[in-house]
């Protein structure tokens, strides 16, 4: 099989690109991402000779492109987008442009060659959950409450309508929060994490007690594996690590696990349109995919803080140019 991985040079797309061809051994791959500032080639360093794997630079949103490798490929996994929800909240017009322009040229593409799509989405297209509401499932309604997860919801409503209106083989997966190695250091857990071996504090928004359920990535690949190989056409599948966790809680695992105290935590004004509570329900995944989650937060954090104090140089390189305008820019309007 070929597979086009769109968003290849980013977090989880690198990830999966590894997974796929450690496990199949006779497909190739085509990744196509526009390398912005967080996609990153040195993911894919130790691959950049396999002679399955081809890099293209290239936008979602760009049609020739696109046109011109859908052609070549059976199936198209889509992680390309645009994902920082603090990004989204300082400006949309990115977001709408990859994830939902992006995607919807992904589909006309599909659609003209007749080929399958695997879209990535997330469990933020929900909304918020209250103290009490059961976890997020594939037949909670849509309501998402950031700009980033309402690009989110358009591309998936988008995906979706294809399948009825068009009949394209699509699937879709949401999936909670992915935490693990190469993490871009702008998300929560790796900026505490760099900034807590820097000896610099953590800014923990609001009180701290929003809650989160985290997956490690490599879980989250295996998930879309699954889907691709037993997934069933026009379905939907949730993926969950197992439980939510409030942030301060976790800020004070990633505490220990640096060797740090709790003077370091910095309490700072809320993100706007904060969502409270996200959990995911994978019963789903469970029974008709086989998949379960198989890291433990714990586990999987140790394993983060490990990489990230052996990898001074891939931080180097992520926090220079639009990172650090970005970062100021945030800090100054706080
Ligand atoms: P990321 O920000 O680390 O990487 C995104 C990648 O997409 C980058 O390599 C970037 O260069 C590329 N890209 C962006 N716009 C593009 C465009 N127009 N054309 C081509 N490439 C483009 O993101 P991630 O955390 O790896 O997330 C991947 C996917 O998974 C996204 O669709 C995201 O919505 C989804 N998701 C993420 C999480 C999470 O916790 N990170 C959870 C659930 C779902
Ligand atoms: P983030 O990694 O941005 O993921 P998302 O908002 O998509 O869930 O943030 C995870 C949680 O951590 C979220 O509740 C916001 C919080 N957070 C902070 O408290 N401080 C920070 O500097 C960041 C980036 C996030």
């Amino acid at each position: 099989m070929k597979l086009l991985v769109t968003g290849g040079a980013g977090f989880i797309g690198s990830h999966f690109i590894h997974h796929w061809l450690e496990h199949h051994p006779d497909d190739a791959l085509i990744n196509l991402d526009k390398l912005t500032y967080a996609g990153n080639l040195m993911n894919l360093q130790d691959i950049e000779k396999d002679p399955r794997y081809t890099f293209v630079k290239g936008d979602i949103a760009d049609r020739e492109t696109v046109f011109s490798l859908v052609k070549e490929v059976d199936i198209v996994v889509n992680f390309a987008a645009e994902t920082h929800v603090d990004r989204s909240v300082m400006g949309v017009e990115e977001f709408i442009r990859s994830n939902v322009l992006g995607t919807a040229v992904l589909l006309d593409a599909v659609k003209e060659y007749g080929k399958r799509m695997h879209h990535v989405s997330t469990d933020e297209v929900f909304g918020a959950l209250g103290p009490e509401d059961p976890p997020f499932s594939e037949i909670t309604p849509y309501a998402p409450r950031n700009p980033y997860s309402a690009t989110k919801a358009a591309s998936d409503h988008l995906v979706r309508a294809y399948y009825y209106t068009h009949g394209l083989q699509i699937t879709i997966s949401n999936c909670s929060n992915n935490y693990g190695t190469h993490m871009f250091p702008e998300k929560f857990m790796p900026l505490f994490i760099c900034n807590l071996f820097e000896g610099k504090k953590v800014p923990v928004y609001g009180d701290g007690l929003q809650k989160r359920d985290w997956i490690w990535v490599d879980d989250h690949c295996r998930g879309i594996e699954a889907v691709i190989e037993k997934g069933k056409i026009g379905e939907t599948y949730c993926f969950g690590g197992g439980g939510d966790i409030a942030n301060i809680d976790v800020v004070k695992m990633m505490i220990e696990l640096t060797g740090r105290d709790e003077s370091f935590i910095e309490h700072v004004k809320d993100r706007a349109g904060h969502d409270r509570r996200y959990d995911v329900d994978y019963t789903k995944a469970k029974t008709e995919l086989g998949w379960e989650p198989s890291v433990r937060l714990r586990e999987g954090l140790s394993e983060m803080v490990r990489w990230y104090k052996n990898n001074p140089d891939w931080i180097e390189q992520c926090c220079s140019g639009a990172y650090q305008d970005y970062y100021k820019k945030q800090y100054e309007q706080r």
